[in-house]
């Protein structure tokens, strides 16, 4: 270098890792995971495609997670043009960036694109959804695959955490307010830990492209899970609970490619003790 010229040192402008949704349940939770990530919340609106374009052009992480979605099941039902927009739409154009910018997705869905007619359903069975909401996460896994080639759906069920509307804070709230919480007793699934499926999914950024399924351990239905949270919930049958969206039977998520995590038990021992009271 000429004596006397200035070294230029070009700002570091590129992250490794953004995160949209961090102002959700699980993207607090991958907050905790990826600390030095750049954290985008409800601000950053997934659906704006121009915006969305620009910024990761201009960044070009190596990571992209996407932990945005319409997660409002019943307002799914009434809400289609959102649910499709937000949950099956912007990740395929998310999807279709990261391609240009060669960027990693990692992306979320859910045990509701199965229609629950199944023991347990793993990563190579066929999605066959009975609501909305899960015809529009179904939307958002296909665009990615056809847009994107660097890619995981983490597919999970059940998810409780700090930091968002969940059924552990529900159940607590309604056990304070009634006598007798009623809990549907013909629908079972795996409840998650945020915290731990965060963790997992750091595990995973190295793993081959594809749809992989991560829950906690061992099978429940809602009530079993709510005995577990407060003392006075009583079974009921999903009959009793008419709701506007369809639910599947028995949506458990198996896996062939992830080892368990540990037993929902354990996590929600664990959650209650940290945030339960
Ligand atoms: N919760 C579960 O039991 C469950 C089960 C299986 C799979 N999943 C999947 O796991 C992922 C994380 O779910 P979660 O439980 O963390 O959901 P969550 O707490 O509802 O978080 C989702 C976040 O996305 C935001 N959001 C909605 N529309 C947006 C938009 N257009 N642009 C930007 N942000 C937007 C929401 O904001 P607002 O709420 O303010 O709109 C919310 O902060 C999702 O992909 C979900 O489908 C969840």
């Amino acid at each position: 270098m000429v004596q006397g010229q200035r070294m230029v040192v070009a700002p570091v402008k590129a992250s490794p890792v953004v995160i949209f949704g961090a102002s959700g349940m699980l993207g607090h939770a991958l907050r905790q995971v990826f600390p030095r990530a750049v954290f985008k919340g409800r601000e950053f609106d997934i659906t704006d495609a121009a915006r969305m374009r620009a910024f990761l052009i201009e960044h070009k992480p190596a990571v992209v997670i996407n932990a945005a979605a319409y997660t409002d099941v019943e307002g799914c039902e009434e809400n289609r043009d959102q649910a499709f927009d937000v949950n099956g739409r912007a990740p395929g154009h998310i999807a279709a960036v990261c391609h240009e910018s060669g960027s990693l997705l990692v992306h979320y869905s859910t045990d509701y694109v199965f229609s629950g007619e199944k023991e347990e359903y793993f990563e190579s069975d066929r999605p066959d959804p009975i609501n909305v909401y899960g015809e529009s996460k179904l939307l958002g896994e296909r665009l990615i695959q056809e847009n994107h080639d660097r890619f995981l759906i983490i597919r999970t069920s059940w998810l409780f955490g700090p930091h968002g509307r969940n059924f552990v804070d529900t159940m607590l709230a309604l056990s304070r307010q009634m006598d007798e919480v009623r809990v549907v007793n013909d629908q079972f699934g795996r409840p998650t830990y945020t915290k731990d499926l965060a963790t997992a999914s750091a595990g995973l950024v190295d793993r081959e492209p594809g749809i992989y399924h991560v829950t906690n351990d061992g099978t429940c239905s809602w009530y079993e899970f709510a005995r577990a949270i407060i003392p006075n919930a009583v079974p009921c049958s999903s009959g009793q609970f008419p709701r506007k969206a369809k639910r599947p039977r028995y949506s458990v998520l198996g896996s062939t490619k992830t080892r368990p995590l540990r037993q929902w038990l354990e996590a929600l021992q664990e959650y209650l003790h940290e945030y339960g009271r």
